[in-house]
């Protein structure tokens, strides 16, 4: 499946609003599972100044974008083959510079985004938590977006204000929900419907094409996905006969149409 254009890939955000909702452990996995099922994926490490994605997948990269955007390196050689046979573009850890969005960045993320779309079938961001400028720009270079939400209040209410915010700035994109550290089968489809309810009461009475929120996939909470993170390993190694990574790889299926 290609992008909006037809030119390449289709850029997918996955992103959250509250922060430790297992955006990066999803992007990863999920990647893991579209590789399996044939698909060229690139997971892009967006949490440019606090990145994760090497400590799960255990790399320890040499290059990095900052590397790219700073001119020390060509595109080609930051991008690096991951263990579930997907490729990554990783971040730096501990970078003031990336704590908001420049203009330089922002011209450098989406010459990257645009020079990687003709090589791959999915390029997955794996944003940072909140809605700060770098967040919000990363999510407007996507073509469709992951929303990630435990049943926890907090992070309902967070993936609300994010869905709220992204509505009233940037053009309506396929929103899906993934529901992670479900404790209940069932949990996400009525998540799903208590988050459509308030995007139609405060969110849709605005829009003139209403946002529909469709339901991804819902991921049981299983100690094995902390194991995994623990061990540094993809789940969907680590441990693929959990329901948890079952979930994850039916929810990667529905992404692609399958
Ligand atoms: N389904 C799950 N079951 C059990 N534990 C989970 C599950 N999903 C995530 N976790 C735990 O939550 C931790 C945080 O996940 P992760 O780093 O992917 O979150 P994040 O949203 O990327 O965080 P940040 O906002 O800091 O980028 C994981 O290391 C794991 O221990
Ligand atoms: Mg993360």
């Amino acid at each position: 499946m290609t992008g909006p254009t037809g030119k390449g890939a289709r850029i997918t955000a996955v992103t959250s609003g509250k922060g430790g909702v297992g955006k990066t452990f999803v992007s990863a996995n999920l990647a893991a599972a579209l590789a399996r099922q044939g698909e060229r994926v690139l997971v892009l490490d967006a949490d440019l100044g606090l990145a994760n994605l090497d400590v799960v997948l255990n790399l320890f990269p040499k290059l990095t974008l900052h590397d790219v955007f700073t001119g020390k390196t060509a595109l080609e050689e930051a991008i690096l083959p991951a263990p579930g046979g997907f490729s990554v573009l990783l971040a730096g850890s501990g970078m003031i510079e990336y704590s908001r969005m420049t203009p330089e960045v922002r011209d450098q993320l989406h010459d990257v985004i645009e020079r990687v779309r003709p090589r791959f079938d999915h390029v997955l961001l794996d944003t940072g938590a909140g809605i700060s400028d770098v967040v919000l720009y990363t999510v407007s270079l996507a073509d469709e977006l992951v929303i990630v939400a435990t049943p926890e209040p907090t992070s309902l209410t967070d993936a609300y204000a994010t869905i709220k915010v992204l509505a009233s700035s940037q053009p309506l994109r396929p929103t899906h929900l993934l529901v992670n550290q479900a404790q209940r089968a069932g949990e996400g489809r009525v998540i799903r419907h208590q988050l459509q309810q308030v995007i139609d009461r405060f969110v849709n009475a605005g829009l003139e094409v209403p946002l529909q929120v469709d339901l991804l996939g819902e991921v049981p909470l299983d100690p094995a996905v902390r194991d995994s993170v623990l061990r540094r390993e993809l789940l969907l190694e680590f441990a693929p006969g959990t329901p948890a990574a079952q979930a994850i790889v039916a929810a990667a299926a529905r992404l692609i149409g399958r």
